[in-house]
């Protein structure tokens, strides 16, 4: 079965009318609301936390689908799931062991996914393709929107797609940084079930018009 997703990361949208930008992603093709929370630590900026989650609730009718790049996502995620996310994803190198922290988010019913920066080894993601909902390969390094999308991403996406389709299992490969309107088929082509994209929906003319062409 092949996915096409569409997820807008709310990081680029007009958080003084966010309302609107949300309802704008109600009305448009988007599968998901994609979430950035960076904590300064992990990554050289600063988003949003928790107080957040509550309008973004509120407003979008779309899954919230949550990107920590925070260290110690073990003390926040299950503060994220009963925030009302969707699903929640941490960094594979923001911890020792990924697996009890997999579990937390398990354990409240959330979908997981476990997420690597361009410059950690695609390979690491293989143990635990059969333990996560979805994995997120960075196509730019995480902490800020707008970034260019890294053209190396395309074959760590068949890399891990070949491995998935020959285990026989159903994880999503979701892609995160530099997601545009004139790569999405590619990235789809090469394997990918989700595209985050950021910049090019919210600065967009037309975000609607935009998703949809990620879309088709
Ligand atoms: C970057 C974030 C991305 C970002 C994508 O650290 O994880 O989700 O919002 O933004 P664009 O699509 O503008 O590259
Ligand atoms: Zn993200």
């Amino acid at each position: 079965m092949e996915n096409k997703l569409i997820a807008p990361s709310v990081l680029s949208a007009d958080f003084g009318h966010l309302a609107q930008d949300l309802e704008m992603i109600n009305r448009s093709e988007a599968d998901w609301l994609h979430i950035d929370v960076m904590d300064g630590t992990f990554v050289p900026n600063i988003s949003f936390g928790f107080p957040l989650m509550v309008p973004f609730r509120q407003y979008c009718a779309k899954p919230l689908d949550v990107h920590l790049m925070i260290v110690h996502p073990e003390k926040y995620v299950e503060r994220f799931c009963d925030a009302g996310a969707w699903s929640v994803g941490f960094h594979l190198e923001a911890v020792e062991d990924p697996l009890p922290v997999l579990e937390l988010i398990r354990a409240k019913g959330v979908r997981t996914c476990l997420t690597i920066n361009p410059d950690i080894d695609v390979k690491r993601l293989v143990p635990y393709l059969d333990k996560v909902d979805m994995v997120l390969l960075m196509s730019v390094f995480a902490g800020f929107g707008g970034q260019k999308f890294i053209p190396e991403t395309m074959d760590k996406i068949r890399f891990i797609r070949q491995e998935i389709d020959r285990r026989g299992l159903a994880t999503l490969i979701e892609i995160d940084g530099g997601v545009n309107t004139a790569n999405a088929a590619e990235l789809f082509a090469a394997g990918a079930d989700v595209l985050v994209a950021g910049s090019a929906v919210f600065g967009a003319k037309d975000p609607e018009e935009a998703i949809h062409q990620m879309k088709s």
